[in-house]
């Protein structure tokens, strides 16, 4: 498949092709991170930049690593000691970056949609670079739903890791959907691999509305749930999310204690689940809280560390893709 899109800012319109295309080009920079010399000339002479608006340890380090690997120039902003302490606007230091001769801009912020009005900015201004949205509020965190699914078709298959490995699996999404930017990713990832997507937690973080973030071409069926048995009943996956507490405006939780007791993966719960069972979360875990601690550190269940590390191997792909795509080439 030729590789056509410009800007990555969701995946809620992303087609199969695209998804395999993804998957076999993460697939091919893993063995290239698996050499003594990790690094290949792809994106030598272009300018990826970071403008994280919002903390983060992983996505931030992830996509810089990610660059570097394919011999990019990368730029890292950090607003705490930038000129927006001065009053500049985002799109003024967007601009800004433009100047210094940025082709891709990797963006996280608070707000959902800020990735959006950057993209569109730098259409309408014909500047050629691409956005990636890194995080936006509660909006989309494409990259993390790609490396959770790189994660997952590389355990069914490492050599060949591709969409329709997932067709029929049922993977739990468990905690905080409501605030969950990684959840929406996943859910049209995952639906439209074919898995059936249970989403579970409290009635307050598991609104009935989601009931309705339905793609009719994806095969893959939502369902809701606020109690966890019938989630976890023979799943293939389970996906613990951590719970927001910095996006939490009322009070929608009775305590952390009573939410660990009701939701939290522990070894008892993972009987329920299929023998094979696997546990993901994007990170940072609430130790103790989204999940038990030695669980969390059991790696025969645990896929924690390798979702970071297929991070690196996604975002060199994602970088790759939109990087070579003909109009940045040109
Ligand atoms: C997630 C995020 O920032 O949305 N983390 C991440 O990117 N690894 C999830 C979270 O913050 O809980």
């Amino acid at each position: 498949m030729t590789w056509t899109r410009h800007h990555v800012l969701g995946l809620a319109d992303w087609v199969k092709d695209e998804y395999d295309t993804l998957l076999q080009t993460a697939s091919s920079f893993r063995e290239v991170l698996s050499r003594r010399t990790k690094k290949v000339p792809a994106l030598q002479g272009l300018v990826v930049t970071n403008m994280f608006f919002e903390p983060s340890t992983r996505t931030r380090s992830s996509f810089e690593l990610a660059a570097k690997r394919l011999s990019a120039d990368i730029l890292n902003f950090a607003p705490g000691s930038s000129s927006l302490t001065k009053g500049e606007t985002i799109l003024d230091t967007a601009k800004t970056y433009l100047a210094m001769g940025t082709n891709i801009m990797v963006i996280r912020h608070k707000e959902a949609g800020v990735p959006q009005a950057i993209a569109a900015e730098m259409d309408r201004l014909d500047t050629g670079v691409s956005i990636l949205n890194a995080g936006d509020g509660q909006h989309e965190h494409p990259s993390q739903g790609l490396l959770d699914l790189f994660t997952i078709c590389s355990l069914l298959d490492c050599d060949k890791p591709r969409l329709e490995l997932l067709n029929g699996k049922k993977i739990a999404i468990v905690g905080d959907i409501l605030h969950s930017r990684v959840a929406r990713s996943n859910i049209w990832s995952l639906t439209a691999a074919g898995a059936n997507v249970h989403l579970v937690g409290p009635p307050t973080l598991v609104p009935e509305w989601f009931k309705g973030m339905k793609n009719d071409s994806h095969s893959g069926e939502l369902f809701l749930h606020w109690e966890l048995e019938p989630a976890l009943e023979n799943a293939d996956f389970v996906m613990t999310l951590r719970l927001q507490k910095e996006r939490m405006t009322d009070y929608l939780l009775p305590s952390l204690r009573e939410y660990h007791q009701l939701y939290g993966m522990t070894r008892n719960r993972l009987q329920l689940c299929h023998p094979d069972v696997k546990i993901l979360h994007p990170g940072p875990v609430n130790r103790g809280v989204e999940i038990s601690s030695d669980l969390m550190d059991d790696p025969q269940f645990s896929l924690i560390q390798q979702q970071v590390t297929s991070g690196i191997a996604v975002r060199m792909a994602l970088l790759f893709l939109i990087g070579t795509s003909s109009e940045m080439v040109e």
